[in-house]
């Protein structure tokens, strides 16, 4: 069986007003249909196969976890809680620290919570692929084909076959977040791939490789995991040992670095849902290329996204804009600023 490991810990600011410290955009049913982001994960991963998952969040997101969880009918999941956000690498050793104990050899697969995936058959088969080298020692990646020189993915250089592994290649070279001018040169040269944000190892694999180009990440994390109390299904790390971990990514502290990198090059339909213009994209659209959400009057508009919770929003004549109205805040950017969000939410949090 696999180990679901959901990584449910960012705060997805680039997507206020709706998502907030508080309720980030995990927590929202983004894509409509009803299930919230973190229940399409779960759903994605339970079944025949599956272990029930392990969800690594902040302490202050437990109950909103734990709800969630019972609403899409997950049994049996275990909740590890940070007492503050360290970034990918100290949740993912915490969580290999926590499987190792009951089997080193467990295998996890660490999903981000905030991903789109349209095709989840062809995600289960490459899985099957991704399980097979993880059980021979491999960090295993699913690799996206680029359509655009996007700078806030990892980019992974394809290597050669690996023997006996079907669908799985080497990793030539892992690039976290390259500049603009080498991502336009990764995508015309056709030989790279984006990273998913999604990785299958062992635990045992895990922590070998975490130890040895991150070791300060994983002492602290079994300092905080030793220190850690247990009650019903949560697993609170010890405070100041785990917030003594450096906050560093796992793609900085060990994909661009190990040598037991593989990937599965997979069509799978995936997004991810960071901005409002990525969720325009991954959104249906009617034909003037406009996704609305709620209570919604457009007149001539064209390439549009247009969300309210309550409020009768309505515009006229706009091109290629975000409008999201919320109970206490408006937002309005065209869209291909869609980025800079975070940087007017990081302006007014300063500004308190
Ligand atoms: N528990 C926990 N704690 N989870 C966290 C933390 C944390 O401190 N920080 C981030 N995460 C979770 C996020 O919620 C998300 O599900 C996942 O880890 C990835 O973090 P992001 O912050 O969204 O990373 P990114 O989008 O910049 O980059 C990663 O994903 C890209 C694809 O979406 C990298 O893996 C890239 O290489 C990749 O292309
Ligand atoms: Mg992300």
């Amino acid at each position: 069986t696999v180990v679901p490991v959901i990584l449910s810990g960012g705060s997805g600011s680039r997507l206020w007003p709706l998502s907030r410290e508080g309720y980030p955009k995990q927590f929202w049913p983004l894509l409509g249909g009803g299930r919230t982001m973190l229940q399409e994960t779960a759903s994605r991963a339970s079944g025949p196969g599956f272990a029930p998952p392990v969800v690594v969040c902040n302490e202050a997101h437990r109950f909103l976890v734990a709800e969630q969880l019972r609403e899409a009918k997950v049994e049996g999941a275990r909740i590890l809680l940070e007492p503050a956000a360290r970034n990918s690498a100290p949740a993912i050793a915490a969580a290999a620290l926590l499987l190792r104990q009951a089997d080193p050899e467990s295998v996890l697969w660490l999903l981000a919570a905030d991903h789109a995936i349209a095709d989840v058959p062809a995600l289960h088969r490459a899985l099957e692929g991704a399980v097979a080298a993880a059980r021979a020692g491999r960090i295993v990646t699913f690799g996206m084909r680029p359509d655009k020189a996007e700078t806030g993915y990892g980019y992974i250089e394809t290597g050669a076959d690996l023997p006996g592994l079907p669908r799985v290649h080497a990793v030539a070279r892992f690039i976290e977040k390259p500049d603009a001018a080498t991502a336009e040169r990764f995508v015309a040269g056709g030989r790279h791939l984006w990273n998913s944000g999604m990785f299958v190892a062992t635990a045992a694999t895990l922590l070998d490789e975490l130890s040895r180009y991150a070791p300060e990440v994983v002492q602290a994390v079994e300092r905080a995991m030793a220190a850690a109390k247990r009650d019903l299904d949560f697993v609170r790390l010890g405070e100041a040992e785990f917030t003594a971990a450096p906050a560093i990514s796992i793609d900085y502290a060990v994909m661009e670095k190990t040598e037991r990198a593989a990937v599965v090059p997979a069509a799978i339909g995936w997004s991810d849902i960071g901005s409002w213009d990525a969720l325009w994209d991954a959104a249906e659209k009617d034909g003037a290329g406009n996704a609305t959400v709620g209570p919604v009057e457009l007149l001539d508009a064209e390439g549009c996204y247009v969300r309210s919770e309550g409020t009768l929003t309505a515009a006229v004549g706009l091109k290629d804009m975000v409008v999201v109205a919320t109970d206490d805040a408006v937002l309005v950017a065209p869209r291909a600023r869609a980025q800079d969000v975070k940087a007017l939410v990081e302006r007014m949090k300063a500004a308190g």
